[in-house]
């Protein structure tokens, strides 16, 4: 399976970017929901990271994402914080839900881990229909430049006692026409030197022109549709800027 954020994946992750750890991103889309009272869906919740934030800023979330390894870690988060929040396991095309939510939100340019334009297309008209009408549609994305010149690299994390996740990380082939680049992580956790256990993923991501992204939530309904640069709300994007976000509304 692909993105499939398994165990190592996930260790990595919650050692990496725990509850705590902001791209720019939390201070921003609290920001930007700021008047929202009713339920908030993020999509792709992963270890909670966005999700406390939200949460101890009174915010009511229902969570879902396609990893048990990191709803299982974003439970046990939740119980830490002593927060509460509906989480689900479930993939981003097959979510269902009747309109009910007043914003969805989906930081860390998690949208981009769906690899087809077709299928993206599908999950916007999704999270429009599962909106309320006033509601809004919150996402960002990794600049495109930053996708396809990813370059072969090795990291590793200290998780804990003697032991260590390294991953290497190998560019395994871009799609120009579909904007899809494709790398093989290998995961391997090591106990006092000895290799315990290795995960191999394939991580693909598809990247968006802001023009493109825009007309995708047109196209899927949405309306004020705005894309910003560097997470500065109605600044155009720049050529320089690392990410850029959207945001769009049901009427
Ligand atoms: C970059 S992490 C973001 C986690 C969290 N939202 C944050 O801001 O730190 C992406 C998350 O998307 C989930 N994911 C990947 N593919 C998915 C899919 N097809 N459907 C639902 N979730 C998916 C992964 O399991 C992972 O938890």
């Amino acid at each position: 399976m692909k993105n499939k954020y398994g165990q190592l994946s996930t260790l990595v992750y919650e050692t990496d970017k725990p509850v705590g750890v902001s791209f720019g991103d939390v201070a921003y889309y609290l920001e930007r929901l700021r008047d929202v009272n009713g339920p908030i869906l993020e999509p792709g919740v992963g270890n909670g990271r966005f999700l406390v934030p939200l949460l101890q800023a009174n915010k009511t979330v229902v969570g879902y994402d396609a990893s048990a390894h990191m709803l299982e870690v974003a439970r046990s988060t939740l119980q830490q914080h002593q927060l509460t929040a509906e989480l689900v396991q479930s993939d981003f095309a097959s979510y269902q839900s009747a309109p009910r939510f007043d914003a969805i939100v989906i930081p860390a340019g998690t949208f981009q881990l769906i690899d087809s334009f077709e299928t993206a297309c599908t999950v916007l008209g999704n999270f429009y229909q599962q909106l309320n009408v006033g509601g809004r549609l919150m996402l960002d994305l990794d600049a495109a430049q930053a996708i396809f010149t990813s370059q072969p690299s090795m990291r590793k994390w200290q998780v804990g006692g003697g032991s260590i996740v390294t991953l290497s990380s190998t560019p395994l082939n871009v799609d120009y026409a579909n904007q899809v680049s494709t790398e093989l992580h290998r995961y391997e956790l090591w106990e006092n030197g000895q290799l315990q256990r290795t995960e191999l993923e394939e991580f693909v991501l598809r990247w968006w022109s802001p023009s493109e992204i825009s007309m995708a939530l047109q196209l899927a309904g949405f309306t004020n549709v705005v894309v910003s640069g560097g997470y500065e709300y109605g600044r155009a994007p720049q050529s320089s800027d690392e990410l850029i976000s959207v945001e769009g509304t049901k009427n």
